[in-house]
């Protein structure tokens, strides 16, 4: 992939986000990168991809809920019913499309990472899971996650493991709506970790 500077692009994000009074979002979203680059470093060859895309995953922020579906509609990305029945969810994929349309972000993977933030989907790599597990950790809530502790210690065993722990807190944890890609990437996980 192309170099992409760090700063240019942080800089880039802080202006999109702070015209849109979504400053908040932004310090969240430079919180995940940073953490995302430092659990990449562990496990990936280019931990650079972890962080550009913690940077952009909650760029869609500047859309609030009641217009995700319009908007979205106009991104070209077709819907799922889960996702017009709670359109928070929606905001994964438009943020993948204003990475692409707004910061030339073309990274397959980096996108791929972005756009399953919130969900993770079936088929995930190494990179989806790092980003995955730095959003619910740096998470862009006041306190500590409910879900830290138990979190962490899987997060010592594998990210598959964390990941697998958060899906499966969520699902005992009154979730809304369950999202087609988070019950896929629930069922490959256990398959990962629990081997027939
Ligand atoms: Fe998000
Ligand atoms: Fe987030």
């Amino acid at each position: 992939m192309g170099t992409i500077d760090q700063e240019y692009l942080q800089a880039s994000i802080e202006q999109f986000l702070s015209e849109a009074n979504c400053l908040k979002t932004y310090a969240h979203c430079i919180a995940v990168g940073d953490y995302a680059y430092k659990l990449a470093e562990q496990f990936m060859a280019d931990p650079h991809k972890a962080q550009i895309a913690g940077y952009l995953h909650d760029i869609s922020a500047v859309y609030p809920d009641d217009q995700r579906v319009e908007i979205a509609n106009k991104m070209g990305i077709a819907l799922y019913k889960e996702e017009i029945v709670l359109p928070m969810i929606i905001h994964q994929r438009m943020s993948k499309e204003i990475a692409i349309s707004q910061f030339n972000i073309n990274d397959s993977e980096i996108l791929s990472a972005i756009e399953c933030h919130t969900t993770l989907k079936g088929n995930y790599s190494i990179l989806d899971l790092v980003v995955f597990i730095a959003d619910k950790i740096k998470w862009d809530q006041d306190g500590e996650p409910p879900y830290i502790t138990g979190l962490m210690a899987a997060l010592d065993h594998s990210l598959e493991s964390a990941a697998y722990y958060y899906i499966d807190y969520l699902l005992h944890h009154g979730i809304q709506v369950t999202h087609p890609w988070l019950n896929e990437a629930y069922v490959k996980l256990k398959q990962q970790l629990e081997p027939a």
